[in-house]
């Protein structure tokens, strides 16, 4: 595997969040980074996007979450200056990593997308899709912090749409059956 070094840090590094989290450990690759790398992965095939910043953008997309929870609010920026100080080591030229760092700075946001890069929209759209494909992963967690049957399904409901809002308007189109039907499920 191309990048097995980085897929090694962050699943480590997952490992040690899941279990500052009292999460079963696995969760958080299995659940979110996994499912967020092969749809980046997908779109960058499918968009004609530069994969490999795509790939690396995604594994490192919410490493900063992964190090230290309490970096939540600004992760996309930590987590983006965290990837440059790796891959400057590894001898990635700057080109390339700034346009990683993009990637990751914008992973959260939903507005200027006209501006994005098609790999940004890869990575930003690969994260909201994880949510649709985890569907049942997030029903469970809110049912573990202690939530009731409703509160699980309104917060997931909402988690789904505002994930599916997000996305462009072409990875709406090819998320919309299963946004559809996940809804159809949901009370
Ligand atoms: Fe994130
Ligand atoms: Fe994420």
């Amino acid at each position: 595997m191309k990048y097995e070094k980085y897929y090694k840090l962050i699943k480590e590094q997952s490992e040690i969040f899941d279990k500052s989290q009292n999460c079963k450990i696995g969760q958080t690759w299995n659940y979110h980074l996994l499912p967020v790398i092969k749809n980046a992965c997908l779109l960058a095939d499918k968009y004609g996007a530069d994969k490999d910043i795509v790939e690396i953008a995604a594994l490192f997309h919410d490493y900063a979450d992964l190090i230290d929870f309490d970096n939540r609010d600004n992760h996309h920026i930590i987590g983006a200056n965290l990837a440059e100080e790796i891959l400057a080591k590894d001898g990635y030229d700057m080109d390339f990593i700034n346009r990683v760092k993009l990637c990751i700075n914008n992973h959260r946001a939903s507005v200027v997308r006209e501006k994005f890069s098609i790999e940004e929209i890869c990575v930003a759209d690969a994260d909201a899709l994880s949510h649709l494909d985890s569907f049942v992963e997030l029903i469970c967690w809110r049912a573990y912090l202690g939530e009731d049957i409703m509160s699980c399904n309104n917060f997931v409901k909402n988690k789904i749409q505002k994930s599916y809002n997000k996305m462009s308007k072409e990875t709406k189109e090819y998320s919309k059956e299963k946004f559809d039907s996940i809804m159809r499920v949901l009370l």
